[in-house]
Formats: structure tokens, sequence, C-alpha cells
């Protein structure tokens, strides 16, 4: 029976990883998968994490079950980081995920369950296991024009042009801050923009927010979300905890659910039912830390210091590169990577350079141009500059 499989097409990111770890080079870098490192090149566990992995070690005295749909207190303390405090909770359904990819997929598949005939449409460029995912639930979508190539800004124009062929029950999945891969994002005049034509198409927004807190803050990051939330009758948030907590391994993601308060509990057991008929329950260990991370003020504090000190890193590391680019090039061509948001931009390299600065400098970027910024060091920008322009970009 095995012997009628077929190679799955490999996950370019993925691939890309394995690559590097391949490559004997020492003086390697890796701009590909969205793992922040600090400057030495470490993904180190948050201090805040540590600390409570530390009571938790000490004041956990079973590892039985938990609740089905993970508990009370996880769901609470991530609504209230995505949504704010007061957030709606008698129309808010939430479920613990399998990270934000599993929250991706359980919002996917409810939306499936609610209309079978829906449509999912996606920006062009996105996640590139967003399209792998749903290509392989044989779930229908639709890209919609996001990123222009030549200013590496959003094209808002041509993204409101293609979203205007939305039906009602459609679903619109909108990445809520640091766009991946393009580092390009809405303004939160552009959101509201947005806000107005799903509203009035009755299209259900779906947003993937798995970098909150990398990009301008934590409650900046949400804005967009926030506004969509305010708005609209019915929406998904599919929320990770991966990069903004460092729990990658972990795997702890959230998925909310705002929809009629009459009909919360439904949507609650569907939820619930999701995790049964998939894994049963969620991993339990890093959704706990989160918890306590979020309802403890000592280390939520400590948290958000930290989470503070790596997204102001990035930015400094983005303003290195931007400034390293305009002095080599004498012109403002990459002034974007300053404007960009979050670990990635999408550089606007064709294959063949992204594979010359692999090849000749070690340099290990996606194949369409993305880079994770957080993969660089002060040492390490003005090798990449170097690079780049020896390439030809
Ligand atoms: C990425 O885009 O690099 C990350 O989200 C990691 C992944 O799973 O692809």
């Amino acid at each position: 029976m095995f012997n009628t499989l077929k190679a799955p097409a490999p996950d370019k990111i993925l691939a890309l990883m394995g690559q590097f770890r391949a490559d004997p080079r020492p003086e390697k870098i890796d701009l590909g998968v969205g793992v922040y490192k600090d400057a030495t090149g470490l993904t180190p566990v948050m201090r805040a994490i540590k600390s409570a992995e530390r009571q938790l070690w000490e004041a956990e005295t079973t590892k039985t079950y938990t609740a089905l749909a993970g508990e009370a207190a996880f769901h609470a303390a991530m609504a209230e980081l995505v949504l704010g405090a007061g957030y709606p909770a008698e129309r808010t359904a939430a479920l613990q995920t399998v990270g934000g990819t599993g929250a991706c997929r359980m919002a996917f598949e409810l939306a499936r369950m609610a209309n079978p005939e829906t449509t999912i449409w996606v920006s062009d460029p996105t996640w590139p296991n967003h399209l792998s995912i749903l290509n392989f639930m044989g779930q229908a979508w639709k890209p919609y024009r996001y990123f222009d190539s030549a200013t590496r800004a959003v094209d808002f124009e041509a993204m409101m042009a293609d979203l205007a062929g939305i039906k009602a029950g459609d679903v619109v999945l909108l990445h809520g801050c640091c766009h991946n891969p393009t580092g390009a994002n809405l303004t939160l005049e552009q959101w509201g923009v947005v806000a107005d034509l799903l509203e009035a198409k009755g299209a259900i927004p779906m947003i993937d927010l798995a970098y909150q807190g990398f990009g301008d803050g934590l409650e900046e990051d949400a804005a967009g979300t926030r506004l969509i939330a305010s708005r609209l009758p019915e929406v998904m948030i599919a929320a990770s905890c991966s990069k903004n907590f460092g729990i990658y391994r972990e795997r702890t993601g959230c998925l909310l659910v705002l929809g009629d308060a009459a009909n919360r509990e439904v949507t609650q057991g569907n939820l619930a039912f999701l995790n049964r008929q998939t894994y049963s329950f969620a991993p339990d260990h890093g959704a706990r830390l989160v918890t306590m991370v979020l309802t403890d003020p000592a280390l939520r504090a400590e948290w958000m210091a930290e989470l503070e000190e790596v997204r102001g890193g990035m930015l400094g590391l983005r303003e290195q590169l931007a400034g390293e680019l305009r002095q080599l090039t004498n012109s403002d061509r990459f002034d974007f990577i300053a404007q960009h948001r979050g670990m990635f931009s999408r550089l606007g390299a064709s294959p063949e350079a992204v594979e010359k600065m692999r090849v000749d400098n070690a340099i290990y970027m996606v194949g369409d141009s993305r880079l994770n910024i957080a993969g660089l060091n002060t040492k390490t920008v003005p090798l990449l500059a170097r690079a780049i322009v020896d390439a030809g970009v």
C-alpha cells in the first residue's frame, strides 16, 4: 500500500533549514526560518519563561489531562493579550492549539464545517504553509494581490480591487502584523477600509497573528486585529506564542472565534470537538507557561521588557542594513528595509541572486528573497550588504 505514496513537495523553509545545517562553512549566516536569534546566534529561552518553568516544576503535582479546548485561564489571558482588556468575552470562543499553525488549521476546518462553499482569500504572497495546508485539505482558495514588488510596499489599490470579488461567507486571511514573507504592513487607516469592505460583503476575516510584539509593540501590533474585532460580527484569530514567548518547540497557539453571544457555547463545543478529532488535548506545558507569564505582574513585566529588547534589536539591524546599503549603492533603493516591520523583509532579489549569495557567501535566505532580520547581528550586516550588492540585486 505504501508504495503508492509519492514524495511530498518539500517545504521550502524547512528544506533550507536542513541545507543550512549541512553547510560546513563556519561563517555561514542563517536568514531562513523565522526564528529569533540574539547577537551570539542563540535562540534563548526568555527570562520570564525560565522563571515560570522553575516555579511550575516546584508547584506542579500532576500531569493528568486538562480541558479538551485548553484551560479557561489560558483562553482569557490570550484573548486579553490579543484583543485588549474589556474584550467581549460573551461572544468569544477559544481553543488551545498546537502552535499558530494548529490555530490556522483549526480555523480553516471550522470555516469549512460552517460553510462548505467558502473560499479562503489569501494575500499574494503569503506564508507558503497557508497554501500547502489549504491544498492538502482540498479547500478552495483565491489569492489577492498584496505586495508591490517595485516599491516593496503594500499595493493597497490592487488588494482592494481583488477583494471586491469576495462573496458573503468567504473568509479573508489577513496577517495581523509583520507580514510574512514581505514585512510590508497595512496602516490602521487601511485596516479600516478593509473592515468596511468585509462588513459590506458579509465576509469573515481570519487574522493570522504570529508576531505580536515584533513590529511596533504589543499594543500597536494588535491594533488592526482589534479594529476588525470591534467592527465585524464574526472574526477568527489564529495567535501564535512561538515567537513572542520564544517557545517554538512547545507548540503553543490559540484560536479565538468571535460570533453571536447566543451561539458561543455551540462554537466552543465545535472547537473542542476539532481538537478531539485531530489530536485530543493540545500540549499543556507552553500554554501553562504563557498563562503564568501573562497573569503574574512580575513575570509579565520581565517578559515585556525582554520582548522590547528583541524588537528594538531587530529595528536597529533594519536601520543598520538600510544605512549600509545606502552607502554602498549611493541610493535610497533599500530604505524599505528600515520601513518594513517584524522578522522578515522581501528583498526583491531574483532566485539566481539568492542562490549566488548562498554559494559565494554562505548566506541563506528563502528563494523568494525573504530574509530574517533576526538572523543578523551588527557584524554580519555589512557582510550581507556587500553580498547583496555583489549579487547585483
Ligand atoms: C517561518 O515562516 O519561517 C516560520 O513561521 C516557521 C515556519 O514554520 O515556517
